[in-house]
């Protein structure tokens, strides 16, 4: 009967739904359920500090005070104030944009799947760091890209081997990179290689998808500076980069934000966990 259903269904799936498999993070986060399993593999943030009494009570008090807006739907591109909060907060860092081109999301991952969307296609080609995150390739799985793999060193990507590439012809739709403890490396992009990719992506015209969920988890040194940063330095504005972040993995919420100076769009914040 089981069996008969998921033909019936299977049948009927589009050819993008039929390419995605299983997928390797959710049987990774199977065996994390597992109470006597320490996954140091999943990038799951330590449950005990999940601020749950500070969660509660915020979720207690906007029912309370504002359950109208909360409860209401509200603008695909997320909730003003809280796109406003996140220009300011990511303003320090150097990345000053106005709140209109932040875009909240259901976490980082749903951004990468927006980007997908957007920009690719059968055969369209992504350029990504050898190795790179297993849930950016899922994501893109059904658009059926081609990859242009990057190598990595201590530094992170190697650039003069992007700008061979691009040199000899190569036409990424973008670039995708995590630029802080890169996952699932760990390596951090040195000063000196996001000055160069910047550079580049201005030279080449090179749209660069900055992913960077780990970039708040620095706890000695100093944080290096974003690409999306020094895009803006150069440039006045956000042009090359799009930037995507999330609190999944230091507030145990599920929120997250994108912001992109040209798709007008930025941060998102889902408080689903
Ligand atoms: C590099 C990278 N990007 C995106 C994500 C997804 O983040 P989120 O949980 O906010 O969707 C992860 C999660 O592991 C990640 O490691």
């Amino acid at each position: 009967m089981i069996s008969d259903t998921t033909d019936f269904l299977t049948d009927k799936l589009s050819t993008g739904a039929r390419r995605i498999t299983s997928s390797a993070i959710r049987d990774l986060l199977k065996l994390t359920e597992q109470p006597d399993v320490i996954s140091f593999a999943g990038g799951l943030p330590a449950p005990e500090c999940f601020p749950t009494e500070e969660i509660a009570a915020a979720a207690e008090r906007v029912l309370i005070e504002n359950p109208i807006a909360a409860l209401q739907y509200g603008p695909t591109e997320g909730y003003a104030p809280l796109r406003a909060f996140l220009a300011e907060y990511m303003a320090p860092l150097g990345l000053r944009v106005p709140a209109s081109q932040v875009l909240i999301t259901s976490g980082s991952q749903q951004g990468l799947d927006l980007l997908g969307k957007l920009f690719l296609e059968p055969d369209a080609l992504v350029a990504v760091e050898e190795p790179t995150y297993l849930g950016a390739l899922q994501a893109w799985r059904p658009y059926c890209p081609r990859y242009l793999t990057l190598p990595m060193d201590d530094e992170g990507l190697d650039v003069a081997a992007l700008e061979r590439a691009l040199l000899a012809g190569a036409t990424p739709r973008f670039l995708y990179l995590v630029s802080c403890f890169q996952n699932p490396t760990g390596i951090s992009l040195s000063s000196a290689r996001r000055q160069a990719i910047v550079e580049l992506a201005a030279r080449h015209q090179l749209l660069i998808v900055e992913d960077d969920p780990y970039g708040e988890l620095y706890y000695e040194g100093e944080r290096p500076g974003l690409l999306a940063a020094l895009d803006v330095a150069a440039h006045g504005e956000l042009r090359h980069i799009v930037y995507l972040s999330t609190f999944s993995k230091n507030a145990g919420t599920r929120p997250a934000h994108r912001l992109d100076g040209r798709a007008r769009c930025a941060r998102r914040s889902l408080y689903t966990r």
